[in-house]
């Protein structure tokens, strides 16, 4: 449903009787109910088949008061609010245990969004409570960035869509650490580790050992994926991508090559899902094109773009984790 005044009023209804709501971001689609209700917690991990020590973010409007729901917070992470809130940046604090357990999973930390898409900031405020919410898809198929892939994945199991349109940013919020020192990176997105230093002073990343407990648990599982088949070349492998498509085709399997731009251009070939010229623009349509090829190719041969700096960090980790095997 559009967002107006009747569908808001059907997802306030549907959160306070425990329920989940879809609803646009500017990243992705996410799945939200009430973030104090252990039940509707609960039942959102039941909708997406999600392992349950993989914890959510909590999201609010912005006027929202944090210090009701976190403690500690540093005078960085005041000053990353400022110059990045509303926006794709989830801020992890130390929790005053206020909202239901069940959302960090037993952690003793909280993370908290505040998203800027015009919608989602209508929806929470509408609702005025914390929302829990993931992404809205099944638990580690490619997030979704309309309405439509929101339905595809949960179809049956949600009572409503909230549709808003394309979600700009194409992939997750950026995930940043604020109980330390020195906020860390767990999970790279379109706030970029440049970005956060500049305000900040500095900025660590958080790299998964081998061996060790995952400090955002997200980390540790295959995400991502399309439903068809996929290949992984790094930039500069082309000519490998293109003898895998070749032979591919040549068989009677339908490959597509999933690539920027600039391949794209090199590669001069039929079948190609375009991703576009620069990391902004990459990670808009990462998931859109994701999602256009599972449909209409059995085989996906992404090759990775030579740029790598700034936001293709984060489409990096989550190219390699839908269509490398990881
Ligand atoms: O852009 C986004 O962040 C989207 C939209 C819907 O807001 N949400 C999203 O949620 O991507 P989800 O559940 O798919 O990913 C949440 C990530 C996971 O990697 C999880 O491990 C991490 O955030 N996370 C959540 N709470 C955490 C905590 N207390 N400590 C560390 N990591 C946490
Ligand atoms: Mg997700």
């Amino acid at each position: 449903m559009p967002v107006n005044e009747q569908s808001l009023g059907l997802a306030k209804e549907i959160v306070k009787c425990g329920g989940a709501v879809a609803f646009p971001t500017e990243t992705v689609y996410g799945l939200g109910a009430n973030a104090f209700e252990t039940a509707a917690v609960e039942n959102i991990f039941k909708i997406k088949g999600r392992p349950n020590d993989n914890p959510l973010i909590v999201h609010i409007h912005k006027d929202y008061d944090i210090s009701s729901l976190v403690s500690d917070i540093p005078p960085y992470a005041k000053k990353l609010a400022k110059a990045y809130l509303p926006g794709p940046l989830t801020m992890v604090y130390k929790s005053r245990g206020k909202v239901s357990s069940a959302v960090s999973c037993g952690l003793d930390t909280l993370a908290i969004r505040v998203p800027s898409h015009k919608d989602a900031q209508r929806f929470l405020k509408y609702i005025n409570l914390p929302i829990a919410a993931p992404s809205a898809n099944i638990s580690k198929h490619v997030s979704p960035v309309t309405a439509e892939h929101v339905y595809s994945d949960l179809n049956g199991k949600v009572a409503l869509i909230l549709d808003g349109g394309k979600s700009e940013g194409g992939i997750e919020s950026t995930v940043l650490d604020c109980t330390g020192e020195i906020p860390v990176i767990l999970r790279s997105g379109l706030i970029t580790r440049e970005m956060i230093a500049e305000v900040a002073g500095d900025c660590g990343e958080y790299v998964l050992k081998d061996g060790e407990k995952a400090k955002s648990p997200g980390m540790k599982y295959k995400h991502y994926s399309p439903k068809c088949k996929t290949m992984f070349f790094v930039a500069g492998e082309l000519d490998k991508a293109l003898f895998e498509y070749e032979k591919s085709n040549r068989e009677g399997v339908c490959a597509y090559l999933l690539c920027d731009d600039e391949t794209a251009k090199a590669a001069a070939v039929k079948n190609v899902l375009n991703l576009g010229k620069n990391g902004e623009e990459i990670a808009s349509n990462l998931y859109l094109k994701l999602r256009e090829g599972e449909n209409k190719a059995q085989l996906i041969i992404a090759v990775a773009p030579k740029e790598q700096g700034g936001v293709m960090k984060g489409v990096m980790n989550r190219l390699t984790k839908a269509c490398k095997d990881v």
